[in-house]
């Protein structure tokens, strides 16, 4: 089992870790279950459906949902925000255990939150990082840039794109690399020497010699499928099974049903089942383990570990126990 449980003969302190308390399971989420779905009060999470869906279909609504994630990017500019997930390696532990050179696409980096463990975990790993948001990809180069991590601005790139629409840049996996991922005498990155394939820079700089990277070993998706209308994540997924090796790991992690932050929304704040939006335009859809096994089953992938991840915290400010409930998958492409 993936989740450090506590054990009950030991008292959860204020000097425990946040990293020991991000791998905690300290409720069942049944119960949470049973006690949410018979509160009146919450009824209004459960109806199927609530008028201002249709928007959800808006052609615009991509451009819409980038330009919110910019503003956000934007108020929350200065350091206090960033938070890097230190707990990555230990619910990802293969992103610290794979072969040298690894290539990992980060999907929606936002500040970098996710890519600097991946980068500072292992000496020559390589993150490729993209996000809708030009905000977002300059503050994460400004914090990883910024770091004394070994040879970093060789081994970190970032490009924009919004995944759930125009997909992938080819450079990342051509075409016939999507359909062939081992073909020998195919000129692509992945016949790279060992030494190119430990910069990032040569291969940008190597002048349309290469024409792609032979796909990515990992992608993770870290709190960025939530942000994504519901009826564009079959689409976004299969872009990331598309650029992915065979035997390849893409490892979630996102919110789950009945999280604190879900039960928190008004009703207005509904804009489909499961589907909030923020007063500031950034979306959020709350997720149970069927929906992510249909949406990465679906897709092609191979379903290795799916759990919540159920945690008490405690706000300081008022001394209020909050509920709050992730979910962990990790997917691989078959061989
Ligand atoms: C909550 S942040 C998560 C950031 C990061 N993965 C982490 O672990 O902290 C979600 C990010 O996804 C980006 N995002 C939302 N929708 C996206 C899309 N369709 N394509 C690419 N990025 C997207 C947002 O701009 C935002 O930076």
């Amino acid at each position: 089992m993936r989740c450090v449980f506590h054990n009950p003969t030991i008292p959860k302190t204020k000097a425990m870790s946040t990293e020991t308390e991000y791998h905690s399971k300290d409720f069942e989420w049944d119960q949470l279950r049973e006690e949410i779905e018979n509160d009146p009060s919450l009824r209004y999470h459960f109806q199927l459906s609530s008028q201002p869906e249709t928007i959800q279909f808006s052609p615009s609504l991509s451009s819409h949902d980038s330009q919110a994630w910019d503003n956000f990017h934007t108020r929350h500019s200065t350091g206090k925000f960033f938070k890097e997930r230190r707990y990555l390696l230990k619910e990802f532990p293969e992103l610290a255990s794979c072969d040298e050179n690894s290539k990992v696409l980060e999907v929606g980096c936002g500040n970098g939150s996710t890519a600097l463990p991946i980068l500072r975990g292992k000496e020559r790993i390589i993150v490729c990082a993209c996000d809708c948001s030009t905000e977002a990809l300059e503050r994460a180069k400004e914090l990883i840039y910024a770091t004394n991590i070994v040879s970093v601005s060789h081994r970190f790139r970032t490009f924009h794109c919004d995944f759930s629409v125009s997909g992938f840049p080819k450079w990342l996996a051509c075409n016939l690399c999507q359909e062939i991922f081992s073909k020998k005498g195919h000129n692509c990155f992945s016949d790279f020497s060992d030494k190119m394939r430990n910069d990032l820079n040569d291969f940008f700089s190597s002048e349309g010699n290469y024409c792609c990277m032979g796909g990515v070993d990992f992608i993770t998706l870290i709190f960025t499928l939530s942000a994504v209308p519901l009826h564009r994540m079959p689409t976004a997924i299969a872009e990331c099974f598309s650029v992915l090796k065979p035997g390849g790991l893409l490892l979630f992690r996102d919110y789950g049903l009945y999280d604190m932050t879900m039960l928190r929304f008004e009703p207005e704040k509904r804009v489909g089942f499961r589907e909030y939006m923020r007063s500031d335009g950034t979306r959020s859809y709350f997720f149970c383990l069927d929906t992510v096994r249909d949406l990465f089953v679906g897709a092609g992938f191979t379903e290795l570990e799916l759990e919540y991840c159920c945690v008490k915290t405690v706000n300081r400010r008022n001394g209020k126990s909050m509920r709050r409930v992730w979910v962990h998958g990790k997917f691989q492409k078959p061989t």
